[in-house]
Formats: C-alpha cells, sequence, structure tokens
C-alpha cells in the first residue's frame, strides 16, 4: 500500500554528478536501487523492494505524465521525461529520466531501468509550468479520462511549437549541457 507523505516545499538536490539508478519487474514493482536513490529519496533498500514505484510520485506531477511513460514502455521505446519525485520527508527532488527495458542474460524482458540524473534549473522550470497546465486539464476532467486528456493538451501545444515530445524533451536537456 502507498505511504500518505505529505508534501513540503523543500528542495532536495541531486549532485552534479549523481545518478540516481532503479530498476522494476514488468509491473513497476522496485526490484534495485542504488546508493543515490537511498540518500535522495530517504528510503532504506528494505522499504522500497518489491513495492510499487509510485512510492515516490508527487501530487504536483500530472497522470499524463506517468501515461506517456507507461505508453511508451509498453510500445518498446525508451522514455525520457523530467519527474518531480517526493522523499520519505515530503521533500522534493527533480530528475532527468531515461526508463529502458531491462532484460536478463537470455534476453528475456524482465522488467525496467531508470538512470536519472540532475536537470538544469532552465529545464525544470519549463516542466514546471508545463506540468501544472497539464494539472489544470486533469482537474477540469473526470477521472477515467483524465491523463489521456493532459496527453492530448501537451500534444497539441508542441505541434504548435513544431516539435514532438522526445525532441522537447532531449533538447531542453541538451540546452542544460551547455
Ligand atoms: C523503471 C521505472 C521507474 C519509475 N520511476 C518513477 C519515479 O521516479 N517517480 C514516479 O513518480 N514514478 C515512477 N515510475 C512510474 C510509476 O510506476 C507510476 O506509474 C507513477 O508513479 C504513477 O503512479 P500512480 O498511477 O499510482 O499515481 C517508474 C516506473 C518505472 C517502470
Amino acid at each position: 500500500m502507498k505511504l500518505k507523505i505529505t508534501p513540503t516545499q523543500q528542495e532536495v538536490l541531486l549532485d552534479d554528478d549523481e545518478i540516481i539508478i532503479s530498476k522494476t519487474d514488468l509491473a513497476g514493482r522496485i526490484t534495485y536501487v542504488n546508493r543515490s536513490f537511498m540518500r535522495v529519496a530517504n528510503f532504506a533498500e528494505s522499504e522500497v523492494l518489491g513495492v510499487q514505484h509510485n512510492i515516490v510520485r508527487h501530487p504536483d506531477m500530472p497522470r499524463g505524465a506517468f501515461k506517456l511513460l507507461w505508453d511508451t514502455l509498453k510500445q518498446e521505446r525508451e522514455f525520457f521525461g523530467y519527474v518531480k519525485n517526493i522523499t520519505s520527508q515530503g521533500h522534493y527532488y527533480w530528475v532527468f529520466a531515461n526508463v529502458t527495458p531491462d532484460r536478463d542474460a537470455s534476453g528475456n524482458h524482465i522488467g525496467y531501468f531508470s538512470v536519472r540524473s540532475k536537470p538544469s534549473k532552465e529545464a525544470v522550470a519549463t516542466m514546471q509550468a508545463i506540468y501544472q497546465e497539464m494539472l489544470g486539464v486533469e482537474s477540469r476532467t473526470n477521472t477515467a479520462n483524465a491523463a489521456a486528456a493532459s496527453i492530448e493538451y501537451l500534444q497539441s501545444k508542441l505541434k504548435n511549437l513544431d516539435t514532438t515530445y522526445d525532441r522537447f524533451i532531449l533538447s531542453l536537456n541538451e540546452r542544460s549541457g551547455s
């Protein structure tokens, strides 16, 4: 069962060269976390193994962001995205995430692998504004259709900018690297 954590306004920053890694099974239950995950999210390994990855889900994240993640993974494509997560104390941390399939030695698809690094302030500011707009769309839509509605909103916004989700997200990350 998901713990009810009350969000605070305190940010936890990743170190510049810090990489947070976790692995899940096919249903999104955590099977591995590295030390950086434990440090930043402030969970002990025993508290997260076997638990759904939504244990670090922050309420400021729109449902659409995660529907996009799972839709992309189900199409056997890798996912890139900016994510605001919650720590066990309710603090928040932003990451730039890359999620890919995890395979065993025989090549069988056994789950997913997420590698996250510190995003730039500019990229976070851009994505925070977009997620707020998506949350607004979701709050005006019935729960069953909320995620699809906010994705539609995001896609039309990106179309107006003459770009696609992957191109937009990767360009935010490239700009931050310079
Ligand atoms: C490998 C992997 C890593 C994930 N990492 C996160 C994460 O860091 N934060 C998060 O909120 N959800 C993450 N998710 C998505 C969660 O499984 C879940 O879809 C999301 O938290 C929304 O949960 P909810 O539908 O219960 O609100 C990840 C999923 C996978 C497969």
